[in-house]
C-alpha cells in the first residue's frame, strides 16, 4: 500500500512535531537501578523466572567475577552434543526426539518417538481451505510476518483455542510443530510466484518423513533430495530448537502466556521477536556480510586483508553501519557457543562437495580474527565467542535453501522450546509478568486547546 503525498506530507510534519527527550544516559539506569535490557550491571541476565527446560552454560560465577568457560547447552539436562552424537551413531534423524525431550521432559521410547512422529505427520495436514485463504490470498514478501501472522490465523480453525490446560495446551503445541514447516514452505511459494514471478510448488507432506526431509521434500520443485542432506537440515533443527527461557522469543512466549491468553497470541509475537537482527535475524545479516567480504577480499586466506575490513566493519565504514560483526558475540557463551562448534563441525562434512569452500575459510577467518579486533574496541572481559548464526547460513545455502527461509527455518526449530516454554509457564509460574519503569516525567498543569 502506497502513502499517498498528502499523507506524506502529513507524516513528515509528525515526524517534526514528535519530540523525544533523546537517549537516556546509562547513568540514568544506574540511579533508577534500572535494568537495561533486563541485565546487571556485569551483562549478566536478571533472573525473572526458574526452569527446568534447559540450561545455557555459559561462565562461571567465583568471588562476583564471571569466569569464562566453554560453552555447554543441556536440553532437560541432557547435552546437546550427545543427543546429536547419538543420533549420527545410529544414522537416524534426532529432531523429533528433542522435540519430545523438550516437552515430556524425558527421552522418548522407542514406542513414545513412533508415536510422536505419527502425530507430528498427521498435524501436518492443515484444515482445509487455510492455506488458499490465509497464505494463498495474502501472500507477503517477509516469511517472518507471514508466519506470525498464519499462526494468529490459526485461532479460528481450532475447536478450543482458549482452553490452557495441559491436555488442550499439549494438542495445540503439537499442531503447531507439525502445522509450522507446511505452512513456512506455502509461504515461500507463494511467495515466490507474487513477488518473484516464478512459478510455485504446492507438494503435498509425504507420510513417513521426518521433519527435516518433509521440508525438503516439499521445497524442492523435483522433491529430491539425499539423506545426507536431509541429515544435515535435521542436526541444525536439533540446535536450534530451545535456548533457555531468557532467550529474547522464550521470554516474550512466556511474558504474552502469563497473561492468560491464547497458544496462537503467544507464539506469534515469539515469532515476531526471533525475526529482529539481534536474535535470529542475525542468520541474514553473517550472509550479507559475508557477500561484503566476498566481493571484497581478493584473497579469502589473506588475514591482514580480512582484519583491515573487519576493522572498517567495526568502524561503521563498512557492514550496515552498525559497527557489529555480525556471528560474534552471545549475552551468556563467553568461551565458545556449542551450537556454533557443532554445525561447524557438520558443515565441514559437506563443504567441499557442495562447492563451498571460500565461504568456511572466510567464516572461519571472521571467527578466528574478530575476538582481537572487537577487544581492542571494548573490553570484553570474559571473551567473546562467534555464535550459532555464524554457520547456519552456510548450512542452509550449501542444503539450496533460499535466504528468505534461514530466520523462518530457525522458527520451525524453535517451535518445540517455545511450546515447551509456554506449558512450563502455565504449570508452573501461574502469576502475570509485570514488571516496572520508573516514570522520569515531571508534572505539568493541562493546557486548555485554546490555549495552546
Ligand atoms: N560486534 C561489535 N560489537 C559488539 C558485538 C559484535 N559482534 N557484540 C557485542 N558488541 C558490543 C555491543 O555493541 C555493546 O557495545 P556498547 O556497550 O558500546 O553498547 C557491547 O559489546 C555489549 O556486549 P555484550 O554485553 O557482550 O553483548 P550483548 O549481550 O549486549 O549482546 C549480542 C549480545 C548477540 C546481541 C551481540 O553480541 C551482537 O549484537 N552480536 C552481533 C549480532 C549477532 O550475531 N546476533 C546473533 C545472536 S545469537
Amino acid at each position: 500500500m502506497n502513502t499517498s503525498l498528502s499523507m506524506e506530507k502529513d507524516f513528515k510534519y509528525l515526524a517534526d512535531r514528535y519530540n523525544p527527550d533523546g537517549e537516556f544516559e546509562n547513568k540514568l539506569y544506574v540511579q533508577c537501578n534500572a535494568k537495561r535490557g533486563l541485565r546487571n550491571a556485569d551483562g549478566t541476565g536478571i533472573v525473572a523466572g526458574i526452569t527446568r527446560i534447559s540450561n545455557v552454560h555459559g561462565y562461571l560465577v567465583d568471588e562476583y567475577e564471571r569466569v569464562p568457560v566453554d560453552g555447554e547447552l543441556f536440553y532437560r539436562g541432557i547435552n546437546i552434543s550427545d543427543l546429536l552424537d547419538a543420533c549420527t551413531e545410529e544414522d537416524r534423524f534426532g529432531y523429533e526426539e528433542a522435540s519430545w525431550l523438550l516437552l515430556f521432559g524425558e527421552l522418548p521410547t522407542r514406542k513414545d518417538l513412533e508415536l510422536y512422529s505419527r502425530l507430528i505427520e498427521n498435524c501436518r495436514k492443515i484444515p482445509n481451505n487455510f492455506i488458499d485463504d490465509v497464505i494463498m490470498r495474502v501472500p507477503s514478501n517477509d516469511l517472518m510476518n507471514k508466519l506470525a501472522g498464519s499462526v494468529l490465523a490459526l485461532y479460528p480453525y481450532d475447536i478450543n483455542p482458549d482452553d490452557t490446560s495441559e491436555v488442550n495446551s499439549l494438542r495445540q503445541s503439537m499442531e503447531l510443530i507439525g502445522r509450522l514447516p507446511v505452512m513456512m514452505v506455502a509461504a515461500y511459494q507463494a511467495k515466490r510466484r507474487a513477488y518473484d514471478y516464478k512459478s510455485m510448488y504446492l507438494h503435498m507432506p509425504l507420510d513417513g518423513l521426518s521433519t527435516a526431509e518433509n521440508i525438503l521434500s516439499t521445497l524442492r520443485a523435483d522433491r529430491k533430495y539425499t539423506r545426507e542432506e536431509a541429515l544435515l537440515l535435521d542436526r541444525c533443527m536439533i540446535l536450534h530448537a530451545e535456548h533457555g527461557g531468557g532467550n529474547n522469543s522464550a521470554f516474550v512466549c512466556r511474558a504474552v502466556t502469563s497473561s492468560g491468553t491464547d497458544i496462537y497470541s503467544a507464539i506469534s509475537a515469539a515469532i515476531g521477536a526471533l525475526k529482529g537482527p539481534r536474535h535470529g535475524g542475525a542468520n541474514l545479516k553473517v550472509c550479507a556480510q559475508l557477500d561484503e567480504l566476498k566481493a571484497n577480499i581478493k584473497d579469502v586466506r589473506d588475514d591482514d586483508e580480512i582484519t583491515a575490513y573487519l576493522k572498517k566493519i567495526l568502524a561503521k565504514e563498512a557492514g550496515d553501519g552498525s559497527g557489529l560483526i555480525y556471528g560474534m558475540g552471545h549475552a551468556v557463551y563467553t568461551r565458545s557457543d556449542p551450537r556454533a562448534i557443532l554445525l561447524k563441525r557438520e558443515a565441514k562434512k559437506l563443504v567441499a562437495a557442495k562447492g563451498f569452500e571460500e565461504d568456511f575459510i572466510l567464516l572461519d577467518a571472521v571467527e578466528r580474527l574478530s575476538p582481537a579486533l572487537l577487544n581492542e574496541k571494548k573490553e570484553f572481559a570474559t571473551g567473546i565467542c562467534a555464535n550459532v548464526d555464524m554457520y547456519s547460513g552456510l548450512v542452509y545455502s550449501m542444503l539450496g535453501i533460499p535466504r528468505e527461509l534461514f530466520t523462518p527455518l530457525f522458527a520451525v526449530a524453535r517451535m518445540s522450546g517455545w511450546c515447551a516454554h509456554r506449558l512450563e509457564e502455565i504449570q508452573t509460574s501461574r502469576r502475570i509478568m509485570r514488571p516496572a519503569y520508573r516514570p522520569l516525567s515531571q508534572k505539568r498543569e493541562y493546557t486548555k486547546l485554546a490555549d495552546r
